[in-house]
């Protein structure tokens, strides 16, 4: 039929399962790729700009496209619990598709720094909420040594599952658009996701079934190589993080990271090596935004297109607008950026910084005309 049942029905030919596993779907993936015209105009630059909008996945983010995969693996294997650190989006996601799975969900959130959306989110699927005095880098270093001995899954991306389901995002682009952009842009915390899309664009590119990347090794042996691809046509991979969190662009960890941009709230990236192969395979760089930049981006979004990221998620087009107008990304390029979660995740920070306060008025016709001609245009 043609029913959307989520993307390892879509992709079941490139995602490690057999024929009778029992796929744990919320129907995730198959994510608009919206074009925008006012933001390019706006800076007076001619690109073919484009933003994956992530946040429209079943939990408001991309972690979805890692779950489904990573809790499917984790129930055929005969888990009965999952168990993640997270700085919101990755609980959320894992809270979800534990219910529909029906097996438990532990998850280490920092204290305090949690988008209320996403704290909502873990505590209503009933996820077993873990808060630490600690950041998020604290609850990775604990939730891998727990996992090694306690009965329950990791689902952060150093799962080799969770990164498999996410390069499907990379193969969506490509059917839409009929070939890989010229540049995609990312936000990075642990730079899971980045390393995924290059694993995804890679496999397109490969016309043999064998690794054709060194990120590629990353996938340990899951990779189904759909082959027929046209060599080459890969995109440059362009990483940005948020100025008090940019352990990429200061070469070295950091330890006490800080940005509004919660979600990548993180100083020591699990995907450290790989992500820096990505960046060599792919020509790419990373570079840093700061908070201001990330939420003029994040309001830019909002009032000239329509479209409510997150925070974190500005980040990406923060750095790829900074990157056009410089001429680092020249015009005429074709260019994508990923919206990594919905902006609803985040409603403090939004009406913090929206500006405006609702307009109090009588509950009077008269009044509510008065105001409207008062703000036209
Ligand atoms: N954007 C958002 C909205 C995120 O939630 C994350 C990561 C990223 C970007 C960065 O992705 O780590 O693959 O480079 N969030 C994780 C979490 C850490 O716990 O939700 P990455």
């Amino acid at each position: 039929g043609h029913r959307y049942t989520g993307l390892i029905e879509r992709y079941r030919d490139r995602l490690p399962v057999h024929d009778d596993t029992r796929i744990i779907s919320l129907g995730e993936g198959n994510t608009p790729l919206i074009r925008l015209n006012n933001v390019p105009r706006h800076i007076g630059r001619d690109v073919e700009l484009y933003v994956k909008f992530e946040g429209l996945n079943p939990t408001g983010s991309f972690k979805d496209r890692g779950m489904t995969m990573a809790v499917t693996k984790a129930v055929e294997e005969g888990s009965k619990a999952i168990i993640c650190a997270s700085t919101g989006n990755t609980s959320a996601s894992a809270a979800a598709y534990a219910a529909r799975a029906g097996i438990t969900a532990f998850v280490v959130i920092p204290d305090g720094k949690i988008a209320m959306g996403k704290l909502a989110q873990a505590m209503m699927h009933g996820s077993v909420v873990i808060q630490i005095e600690g950041n998020f880098d604290d609850g990775m270093r604990l939730v891998k040594q727990v996992a090694e001995s306690a009965p329950a899954t990791l689902v952060n991306s150093v799962n080799p599952f969770r990164l498999q389901g996410q390069k499907t995002a990379a193969f969506e682009i490509v059917e839409e658009l009929g070939r890989a952009p010229d540049y995609h842009c990312l936000p990075v915390g642990n730079a899971g996701n980045i390393t995924a899309h290059w694993i995804g664009y890679c496999e397109l590119s490969a016309s043999s079934g064998e690794h054709v990347t060194e990120a590629c090794t990353f996938c340990k042996g899951h990779c189904r190589f759909a082959g027929g691809g046209v060599a080459g046509q890969r995109p440059t991979m362009v990483g940005y993080q948020a100025s008090g969190s940019a352990p990429f662009l200061r070469g070295a960890m950091v330890d006490n990271p800080e940005t509004v941009a919660t979600a990548i709230r993180i100083g020591h990236p699990q995907s450290w090596n790989v992500a820096w192969k990505v960046q060599q395979e792919s020509g790419g760089w990373f570079d840093e935004c700061t908070d201001q930049e990330i939420l003029a981006a994040q309001k830019l979004l909002t009032e000239k297109e329509g479209v409510f990221c997150e925070p974190a998620s500005a980040a990406s087009v923060a750095g790829a607008l900074r990157d056009i107008r410089t001429g680092r990304i020249p015009e005429g390029s074709s260019v994508v950026c990923t919206l990594t979660g919905h902006g609803l995740k985040d409603p403090d920070t939004a009406i913090s910084q929206a500006g405006s306060a609702p307009l109090k008025v009588a509950a009077e016709l008269d009044a509510v005309t008065r105001t409207i001609l008062d703000n036209m245009g």
